[in-house]
């Protein structure tokens, strides 16, 4: 029966390639900052579009070392939304700058018509997250940041392959941040981060913060001086087997999304008559559903009958972050965000990842259009 998404499914399909691969960069000599490294940069930067790419230890860290290379610190405020990965907030919260909360719109993401009124004279940047696997009104984010003169560090850990107007997501703010979780679309088989830009002098920034201050990679590289450190750093190296696990795994990311959307467009043909709340695609949008979310008022009650078919869907999120213990004191004058804080309570994630098999996608089908019909 289908389950949430395991890394074993696909492990079974490229075990051997991932074993030779794992066997070759241990017997380079190399853990960290050798040849695969380099190599994944560049791809993964020619992918995106992008003239720079950093690969850090992860997602959370590829937003903080973002922020910190715009210099955003104490006194600042970002703006972003709380329908989204605590991560986002995390990174915002260990620069030592304030997160203000944004509400989102039908499609769940950023509503970009609520951002003017937030900024104050302390507001120093806009991350716009890329949720589910969509593209936020990116164009309209980026007309507002230039008006205010903000910086815009777009959120993709969500949203790799997606693209707005016929181009990927991340190309279209200062900065682009991305997450190789194994669950993410291109996932490591451990942590990694990626921070993407065309900006020459922040890309060389980031490459510093990444490791203490110094810049290791390229020892003639003008910042290279051993144990020293050029400017305040973080310790965010990614190792050599996740790169070379991601240079394997790159080639198969348009050919899995293509899988994704199928299954999406399976979903929405055979839900569309239920009245389960079903994702709106955006019109401009080339959605690459890393998560397919529909939204229940009963999602309780759908919960416990999955329950009985040993069928256990996840929820991203169940509790939005402005209302959370370790979040809440940042929610300046306890403002409520009505969307995102109904959307918590009803929506759920339908199982979306390129192993799975139509016969196991129809099977759920059909339990769950019973559970619906019978509640
Ligand atoms: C929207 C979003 N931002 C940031 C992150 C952080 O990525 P990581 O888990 O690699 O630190 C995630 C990962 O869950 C995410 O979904």
């Amino acid at each position: 029966m289908i389950n949430t998404w395991s890394y074993k499914e696909e492990y079974k399909l490229i075990r051997k390639k991932i074993l030779k691969t794992i066997d070759k960069t241990l017997s380079s000599g190399n853990i960290f900052f050798g040849k695969e490294i380099q190599q994944f940069e560049r791809n993964f930067s020619k992918y995106n579009n992008f003239k720079y790419g950093v690969a850090v230890g992860s997602g959370t860290d590829a937003l903080h070392i973002s922020l910190l290379a715009l210099g955003i610190g104490h006194g600042d405020e970002v703006i972003t939304v709380s329908n989204t990965a605590i991560a986002t907030i995390s990174a915002i919260v260990s620069t030592g700058a304030t997160p203000r909360f944004i509400d989102v719109d039908n499609n769940y993401l950023i509503d970009f018509k609520k951002i003017p009124k937030k900024i104050s004279k302390k507001t120093k940047a806009i991350i716009p997250v890329h949720l589910y696997g969509q593209s936020c009104q990116i164009d309209e984010i980026c007309k507002i940041a230039k008006k205010f003169n903000l910086k815009v560090v777009e959120d993709c850990a969500q949203a790799q392959g997606a693209k707005f107007k016929n181009k990927y997501i991340g190309t279209f703010g200062d900065m682009a941040c991305f997450s190789f979780y194994p669950t993410k679309i291109l996932g490591a088989y451990g942590d990694g981060g990626f921070v993407g830009t065309n900006n020459k002098s922040l890309y060389e920034k980031i490459r510093q913060i990444r490791f203490y201050g110094i810049d290791q990679i390229n020892k003639k590289n003008k910042f290279y001086k051993k144990y020293y450190a050029n400017i305040h750093g973080v310790n965010s190296r990614i190792d050599e087997i996740q790169c070379a696990i991601l240079n394997l795994k790159l080639p198969y990311v348009a050919s899995n999304i293509k899988k994704r959307q199928r299954i999406a467009k399976i979903y929405n043909k055979e839900l569309k008559e239920t009245n389960l709340i079903l994702p709106k695609e955006n019109k401009h949008n080339k959605h690459s559903y890393h998560l397919f979310v529909v939204y229940h008022k009963n999602r309780k009650l759908i919960f416990k009958h999955l329950k009985k078919h040993k069928i256990f869907l996840s929820i991203q999120y169940p509790y939005p972050v402005h209302k959370m213990n370790g979040y809440k004191k940042y929610n300046k004058n306890l403002i409520s965000l009505p969307m995102s804080e109904k959307l918590s309570t009803g929506i759920f994630s339908l199982p979306i990842y390129p192993t799975l098999k139509d016969s196991e996608i129809l099977g759920f089908i059909k339990i769950l259009k019973k559970i619906i019909k019978s509640i």
